[in-house]
């Protein structure tokens, strides 16, 4: 995606092979912002940071990137900090008097253009002292001071609502997920092993990329194991609700499904997780969305470009209707892998219950007979239950004022009173299980319907 000039790639290759290299990284980051890629200046940066978090000069250079993107109050919070701290303030005090001057406190900016003097004579800007107005003298060469509007094809995170993704670092693990033992399997072939072990899959050329789709009833545990898998690898996790992208961006969806794909890479090793996935690749709802077919493509384009150089991006998605998805979405390296996962069998529903009665206050319980009795539960039904066994036991509990443990009876009485949630699902995906079965898509789902 980078419309860049390749002068620069001798650059980034340079920066590439010495990542600790900070004059190196923050020339790169100057020539980026002086063409206009803030958004790749700005990701440099941020990267160069996290190896030195101390350097004067990636901050300094940072806070220009954030002003000229027109972060302004960013590029405050880093501006003051380094007046304080940084033992030759000069250059800071420079850009908080051009900060200054943005937001239209001209005198205060003329206080800390004085300041930017003090501490270095050669810091003397006669376009700047023009703007402050302590120089009467014409100068043709005075730059534009206001902050640049963000370009369009910038690959700027600024944009994304937080509210439409969340970024977290999980420490649930497989040992979390019960039961799955396939998709378990399936997941550490090609995604986690590849990411641990890429030299075994570079011997037999087995190449790498593409993700897992995911697909079954509501409630049985699609989202746990994805966000487990992040935890299995130390990952971070970026959980996206597609619809939320396409309803709070719409019309300007292509450039934060970018933006996305970009946060991902930023945080790699990352899982990148795409929840009701559906919602993107269905026909009818894509029709309905401005400019949906066009999402579509970019979806799709990203997902290509994660397979070719987003080492360390790991896919996946999940839905509960797949028949609504795009055949564009199943192609190789794309969802090429579309797993079906069902609800838990007994021996998985008796692994749920006892992580999820894990570290609570129980009685002796004979969790076979609790799974024998839970027929077609999910795990969310599952966890729903014992939800209702503890909030009966916690009220007893402070009616007597001691604490009790939670017994058999308790939760076979809960059981009884949640009702289970597989079946409805299988209604609707008998229909396409049977009719629509191309390719035998479905074929793992045959069994399950009656
Ligand atoms: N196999 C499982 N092991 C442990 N807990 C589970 C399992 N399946 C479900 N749960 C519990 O049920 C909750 C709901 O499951 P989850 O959100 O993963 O379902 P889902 O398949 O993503 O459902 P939906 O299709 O509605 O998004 C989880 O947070 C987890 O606590
Ligand atoms: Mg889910």
């Amino acid at each position: 995606m980078r419309s860049m000039p390749d002068d620069l790639d001798a650059l980034r290759s340079a920066l590439e092979l010495s990542p600790e290299n900070v004059p190196l990284r923050t020339h790169l980051a100057r020539s980026l912002l002086s063409r206009g890629a803030h958004a790749e200046a700005e990701e440099l940066l941020r990267a160069g940071l996290r190896l030195a978090p101390d350097s004067q000069e990636l901050k300094l250079t940072l806070a220009r990137c954030y002003r000229i993107q027109g972060k302004t109050s960013a590029a405050f919070v880093i501006v003051e900090d380094l007046i304080k701290r940084s033992p030759d303030p000069a250059p800071a005090y420079l850009l908080h008097a051009r900060l200054l001057l943005d937001t239209g406190e001209r005198e205060r900016a003329a206080r800390e253009y004085r300041k930017a003097l003090r501490e270095d004579p050669d810091a003397a800007d006669r376009a700047l002292e023009k703007a402050l107005g302590l120089d009467d003298e014409d100068d043709p060469g005075l730059p534009a001071l206001g902050p640049t509007p963000i370009r369009l094809e910038a690959e700027g995170l600024e944009d994304l609502d937080p509210s439409a993704f969340r970024l977290e670092r999980p420490t649930i693990t497989f040992a979390e997920v019960g039961g799955m033992d396939a998709v378990k399997e399936e997941v550490r072939l090609k995604i986690i092993h590849p990411l641990t072990r890429p030299e075994l899959y570079a011997a037999y050329g087995k190449s790498v990329g593409g993700g897992i789709l995911l697909y079954g009833p509501p409630g049985c545990g699609k989202t746990h194991l994805a966000r487990a898998t992040a935890g299995e690898v130390d990952a971070a996790f970026l959980a996206v609700g597609i619809d939320d992208v396409l309803d709070m961006w719409l019309g300007n969806s292509e450039k934060n499904l970018h933006a996305l794909f970009a946060l991902a890479r930023r945080e790699r090793p990352c899982v990148l997780f795409f929840d009701e996935v559906d919602a993107l690749g269905a026909k009818r709802s894509a029709m309905r969305h401005h400019g949906g077919r066009n999402v579509i493509n970019q979806f799709l384009a990203e997902l290509d470009g994660a397979k070719a150089s987003n080492e360390g991006v790991l896919v996946l998605a999940a839905t509960n209707a797949p028949w609504h998805l795009d055949a564009a979405f199943r192609r190789p390296g794309r969802f090429d892998r579309i797993i079906f996962v069902p609800p838990p069998d007994e021996a998985a529903r008796e692994q749920i219950l006892r992580i999820l009665l894990r570290g609570k206050p129980v009685a002796d319980l004979d969790h076979a007979k609790l799974a024998r009795k839970a027929r077609h539960f999910s795990g969310a039904d599952l966890m729903a239950a014992v939800d209702r066994a503890v909030e009966a036991k916690l009220a007893e509990a402070l009616a007597a004022g001691v604490p009790k443990p939670l017994t058999q009876k308790d939760l076979l009485a809960a059981l009884k009173r949640t009702k289970p949630s597989t079946r409805e699902w299988f209604a609707t995906a008998r229909n396409y299980a049977l009719y629509a079965n191309e390719g035998g898509l479905y074929d793992d789902l045959l069994p399950w319907i009656e």
